[in-house]
């Protein structure tokens, strides 16, 4: 099986359009070691020739142009795409805006849990996928699920979706609701678990996440890949950047350092390669001169960058 991380930063990307964090200058000044990222989006193939992505970004069609294995073959029919379904993780903005941009009446599907696929159900947005054409697929919670393409055929991705701790896309959440919980468990925001369907190597999807707990960490224990939310280095970093007033917190999103951290959190776990993703733009460890750069390396972490190749 092979994976792709085609988009390495959390919503709104590196640089981010309005950003004029040092970070984001940096990026857009094209200083060494601060590498441009579009959002958040991973592709993965059980035969070379048929991807499956998980989540579809507003940087879809930059992903697709800098990525030729997910572009029409140079002798295949008029309009074709290797494209066969499209699994998202949640409703947020990063990760189901590029479904439209997938209009042009190309079979594939669409897979999601029932919460998320109410939502694409309630923004008529969404029919420029017209689902007799894309259909939208149940993934229920905890199950199995072979991933079929638009015509009803195995792509040989397998996959299991679990609900992680998370909250409703930011533009549903109720601000009125002072009792709202943002790391509940009702399948606003799962990880999945990717495998080639034959052999025990899995990779696990997680680019949301706002704590570890016990079942999660005996979900992944044996994971050959892990990729995770590495939106935050530190809880309070967007107050401290001066660029915003949410805590990871406040947002779902577990940081890497700290006793709370991911970092901590997975120490004692025996996965193979484990990789951060869905990287904030404020997040130190896109400096890859930066002392927090040097501490993820060092506890054994990957930082993800777009174009990396994961091979199982
Ligand atoms: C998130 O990951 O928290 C969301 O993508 C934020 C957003 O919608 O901008
Ligand atoms: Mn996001």
């Amino acid at each position: 099986m092979r994976l792709k991380i085609i988009g390495s930063a959390a919503g709104g990307g590196f640089p981010q359009w309005n950003c004029n964090y040092r970070l984001s200058r940096s990026a857009r000044a094209g200083a060494l070691g601060i590498e441009p990222r579009t959002q958040s989006s991973l592709a993965a193939s059980a035969d070379g020739n048929g991807w499956v992505l998980f989540n579809a970004s507003p940087d879809i069609r930059q992903q697709i142009a800098a990525t030729p294995e997910l572009q029409p073959a140079s002798n295949g029919p008029l309009r074709s795409t290797p494209i066969r379904a499209v699994v998202l993780t949640n409703a947020d903005v990063d990760h189901v805006a590029g479904l439209l941009s997938l209009r042009e009446r190309q079979p594939f599907t669409v897979y999601a849990t029932d919460e998320v696929l109410q939502v694409l159900e309630a923004n008529p947005i969404f029919n420029v996928l017209d689902p007799s054409i894309v259909p939208r697929r149940v993934l229920p919670p905890g199950k199995e699920t072979v991933i079929r393409d638009g015509e009803n055929r195995e792509t040989g991705i397998v996959i299991q979706g679990f609900a992680v701790p998370g909250k409703v896309a930011l533009y549903l959440e109720d601000t009125s609701d002072p009792k709202a919980d943002f790391s509940s468990e009702k399948g606003d925001t799962v990880g999945v678990r990717i495998t080639n369907g034959n052999g025990p190597s899995a990779a696990f999807y997680i680019p949301g996440c706002a704590r570890i707990d016990a079942s999660l960490k005996a979900r992944i224990a044996d994971a050959a890949c892990l990729l995770f939310d590495g939106t935050l280095y530190t809880d309070d970093e967007m107050v401290s950047a001066g660029v915003g007033q949410k805590t990871g917190a406040r947002m779902g999103h577990i940081s890497m350092s700290g006793e709370d951290g991911a970092i901590a959190g997975l120490a004692d776990l025996a996965i193979g390669r484990r990789i951060f993703v869905h990287i904030n733009n404020t997040n130190p460890v896109l400096d890859e001169s930066s002392p927090e750069h040097a501490t993820v390396r060092a506890a054994g972490w990957e930082i993800g960058r777009d174009g990396m190749e994961i091979e199982l």
